[in-house]
């Protein structure tokens, strides 16, 4: 199956960089995201440290798979909070106490506040399921099938204040098979997910390094 990429591989000329990046993971669900990025750190693919993993849901499996890991995970529930600030609020003290330099959010369903935005203006990524600016939102995948769009993919892009929107760094394409349904299609998109995201990070260390 051809799969049409648009970013370089910046994984392997990331190793040489000095400082590794500190991380903070924000995510609502399974985690498969987090778990790539886990696996590119631990086989030094990556030059990266997780400092914390915060997601919302209790029992989601991405707390799971990071305390199996050692990693450090906060437990911030939005239903607790009575406003999107104050629940921001909450995660930006989250981040800055677990001296968090870059935010990558991995299926994290919610919206960014100003507050959020602004505690790490530019230093924050989102990876969604669409080619964006196409289907921003919760319903990507199945947006893309209705639609009947031949070609569709992910992509990484840094957070702004609008749902699945931002400058963006990294996308890779999947082509829409006749016979695929949300799953299908979902894990096929998946699997470019996982590679653009550590990526994506690669390329910030390797910024960073020069
Ligand atoms: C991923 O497909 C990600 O692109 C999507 O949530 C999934 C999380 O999977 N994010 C969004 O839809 C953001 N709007 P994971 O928990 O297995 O990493």
């Amino acid at each position: 199956m051809c799969e049409s990429l648009v970013s370089p591989d910046y994984s392997q000329t990331a190793i040489d960089a000095q400082k590794p990046l500190k991380l903070g993971i924000m995510a609502s669900g399974s985690g498969s995201n987090f778990a790539a990025i886990a696996t590119a750190i631990s086989n030094n693919v990556l030059p990266a440290q997780v400092q914390v993993v915060i997601y919302n849901n209790p029992g989601a499996k991405v707390a799971e798979r990071a305390q199996e890991q050692g990693i450090p995970t906060k437990l911030i529930n939005h239903r607790d909070y009575q406003s999107r600030e104050r629940f921001d609020q909450e995660v930006v003290a989250a981040l800055k106490a677990a001296d968090v330099d870059w935010v990558i959010m991995v299926g994290w369903m919610r919206r960014a506040t100003q507050v959020l935005v602004d505690a790490f203006p530019r230093r924050m990524l989102n990876i969604h399921p669409s080619l964006l600016p196409n289907f921003p939102g919760i319903h990507a995948i199945e947006q893309a099938l209705d639609y009947g769009v031949k070609i569709s993919g992910c992509t990484v892009h840094i957070v702004t204040l609008e749902v699945d929107s931002g400058p963006i760094l990294m996308q890779a394409a999947v082509p829409v098979l006749p016979d695929d349904t949300a799953d299908t299609l979902h894990a096929r998109v998946q699997v470019q997910e996982h590679r653009i995201i550590v990526d994506a990070i690669a390329k910030l260390a390797q910024d960073q390094a020069t």
